[in-house]
């Protein structure tokens, strides 16, 4: 039986899989079982933060794996909290930290914090949420109905937790408050929707205008956070501060983790919320290794340069390849460029992974590029030239 053929038979069939056997990685280079290479530009959709293998994370985890991998959130887990001290003090805010396992996970906890709240808060109960079109939480029953996007509510898993509503866009979102209305939620960057970046000005006047109505402002940080645009995160880069922020993906590195982070420390009481395998020892000390290789690079300027780097290599491919590609999109580590006619977005992501490139799709007219956040210059540079073959042979 070929691999293919034993993936079919026994893994339940939900993801359009392509079937390149990799069984290596280096930094920002995986390797197929042929011995073939191929550039990552894609991180396990944003997960790989610091590469594949870095010694760092790799040691991290093996240590901690001779140790104790796990015991359970009713005893102190040391590495745990050290994790969210350290998360907390990098985001400058002064917030509490419950851990999850991925990112529908932290948002399911960022609604049940904001729920709570509208509960407790009010002398009437508010349970509103409000999301935007093209937006992305996750796909557990709860996530995939905040998702603002209308193929996600397929029938076929209904009913639906009632309470989530979706505006068109940030403008829009004013007027659909009300009296029932706890909290809007949206992502700084719509990654699945499109790589769709918020103006600041805008994000910043909506904060504001939440914070006088006393409604919550939940970001989703789970594919913006640990430093994908240059910042620890979006909203430090927005300079807003949010009630609740929720992490996933290049927390931990490929590590398992999510983590929903609020101000409002006091709305979940003991016993309302938890999880089996939220920020054990494994995962909490990948989280702290993957922070204490990327802090030392953002201190040093080394991601602005390499942020800056991928982005002229953007712009360059725009220019030269004006016919095919209307713009750059995004920010920092998560770029996409907007392709003029939808039916060469997958052609591209095909051809790519035939020169030995790894680029992602998003929405349904851009082509994606999620890098590790400690890709090289010269990985950058071979992958920009597989591009351009990959583009070349159009
Ligand atoms: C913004 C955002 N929120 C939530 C999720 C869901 O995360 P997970 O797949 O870890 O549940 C994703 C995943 O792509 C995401 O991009």
């Amino acid at each position: 039986m070929t691999l293919e053929q034993q993936d079919k038979k026994y893994v339940l069939q939900t993801y359009a899989r392509n079937y390149t056997n990799f069984v290596k990685g280096i930094g920002s280079t995986l390797y197929d079982e042929s011995g073939k290479d191929y550039i990552d530009f894609a991180s396990g959709i944003g997960v790989n933060s610091v590469g594949h293998g870095n010694e760092v994370l790799t040691s991290a985890i093996c240590e901690q794996a001779k140790n104790i991998i796990h015991i359970s959130n009713l005893q102190v887990i040391e590495p745990q909290a050290k994790l969210a001290q350290k998360i907390v003090e990098l985001s400058g805010y002064d917030m509490g930290i419950f851990f999850a396992n991925s990112g529908a996970e932290a948002n399911e906890g960022a609604i049940k914090i904001a729920r709570k709240y509208g509960e407790t808060k009010f002398d009437k109960k508010r349970y509103k949420v409000i999301t935007l079109e093209h937006s992305f939480h996750g796909r557990t029953i709860t996530t995939v109905k905040a998702t603002g996007q209308e193929s996600f509510h397929t029938p076929n898993f209904s009913p639906y937790p009632d309470g989530f509503s979706y505006e068109k866009s940030i403008a829009d979102v004013y007027g659909a408050l009300d009296d029932e209305t706890v909290a809007v939620l949206i992502e700084l960057v719509q990654g699945e929707g499109g790589v769709q970046p918020f103006d600041k000005e805008e994000i910043q006047k909506l904060a504001l205008h939440l914070k006088e109505k006393g409604i919550l402002l939940i970001v989703d940080e789970v594919q913006t956070g640990i430093y994908r645009t240059g910042e620890f995160l979006a909203s430090n880069l927005y300079e807003i501060e949010p009630d609740i922020i929720t992490l996933a993906k290049g927390l931990g590195g490929g590590v398992p983790i999510g983590a929903v982070m609020t101000k409002h420390k006091d709305v979940l009481s003991t016993g309302e919320h938890g999880s089996t395998f939220g920020g054990n020892y494994l995962s909490s000390s990948a989280g702290m290794a993957v922070l204490n290789v990327l802090k030392p690079m953002y201190d040093s300027g080394a991601i602005d340069e390499t942020l800056l780097y991928f982005s002229q290599c953007l712009q360059n491919i725009v220019k030269k390849y004006s016919n095919l590609f209307e713009k750059e999109v995004g920010l920092g580590l998560m770029r996409g460029l907007r392709v003029k006619s939808a039916d060469i977005q997958n052609s591209i992501v095909g051809n790519s992974l035939e020169e030995g490139l790894i680029i992602l799709k998003a929405g349904r007219n851009t082509v994606r590029f999620l890098p590790s956040i400690t890709i090289s210059k010269s990985e950058i540079d071979e992958g920009f030239k597989r591009f351009e073959k990959a583009i070349d042979n159009l």
